[in-house]
């Protein structure tokens, strides 16, 4: 199938969702259609649940984001949940962080396209410290399909002021991750690891989100020597 056979007609749930900023989320849906599944962005079987498993689903966890808050998307990839986030949040100072070049390349493409003035792209590796330097701290880390919780915990903490959140998009076994990775969350600086979910009441099916929020310097060392 050619790129120009794909297409994802707009929900009237975008409208709901998106409100004024439709035309925008329109916008990177036809860029994804038509550009990204050539590039490899997304896969072509993406396109016909771009909407609900794609666009829609990052788009609620802006509702878990304080007001004007700075965000790391952590793995952005293709731009999720970051560009829907962005979208959706012009007030939110959107960082979109990726290490891998074509990524990059995109990323700046869907940024420019979109005219998304409250969105940077970084490229790095969240654990390397030459990126901890340049990118700073942030209220929110958002990540989806970056890594399993613990993993993700080590990576994604330091990017995270005191008091802000980590929110991980995850699937049905969320709960079950947080029990298998508890202690190295704990480690990593990690508090009250709990599942959460977005888009109720909207969303057919609402995204689930682990959130892990942030201790003090302390936190990790402390908890350990209770355990
Ligand atoms: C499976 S993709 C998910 C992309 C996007 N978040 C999504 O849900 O569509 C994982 C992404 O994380 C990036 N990644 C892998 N390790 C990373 C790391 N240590 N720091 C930042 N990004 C990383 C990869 O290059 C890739 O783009």
């Amino acid at each position: 199938m050619s790129a120009v056979e794909h297409s994802a007609p707009t929900p009237d749930l975008a409208r709901r969702v998106f409100g004024d900023h439709v035309a925008q989320a329109e916008e990177f849906a036809t860029f994804l259609v038509d550009r990204g599944v050539v590039r490899g962005v997304i896969g072509p079987r993406e396109v016909d649940r771009l909407w609900d498993r794609h666009l829609l689903n990052s788009a609620v966890l802006s509702e878990r984001i304080p007001d004007g808050a700075r965000v790391i998307d952590v793995g952005s990839g293709g731009g999720f949940p970051g560009v829907p986030v962005a979208i959706v949040r012009p007030d939110v100072d959107m960082v979109l962080l990726e290490p891998m070049a074509r990524r990059i390349d995109w990323l700046h493409e869907v940024v420019d396209r979109l005219g998304l003035a409250n969105a940077t792209v970084l490229r790095g590796r969240a654990e390397e410290r030459a990126v901890r330097d340049s990118v700073g701290t942030a209220d929110v880390v958002t990540a989806r399909a970056l890594a399993p919780l613990g993993r993700l915990a080590r990576w994604c903490l330091p990017l995270v002021r005191q008091d802000g959140s980590i929110f991980a998009l995850k699937g049905e076994s969320a709960a079950d991750e947080i029990g298998r990775d508890a202690h190295e969350i704990r480690s990593a600086g990690g508090l009250d690891p709990v599942v959460l979910q977005c888009g109720s009441g909207v969303l057919e099916r609402p995204t689930t989100v682990v959130r892990i929020r942030k201790g003090g310097p302390r936190a990790g060392r402390s908890r350990r020597k209770r355990a």
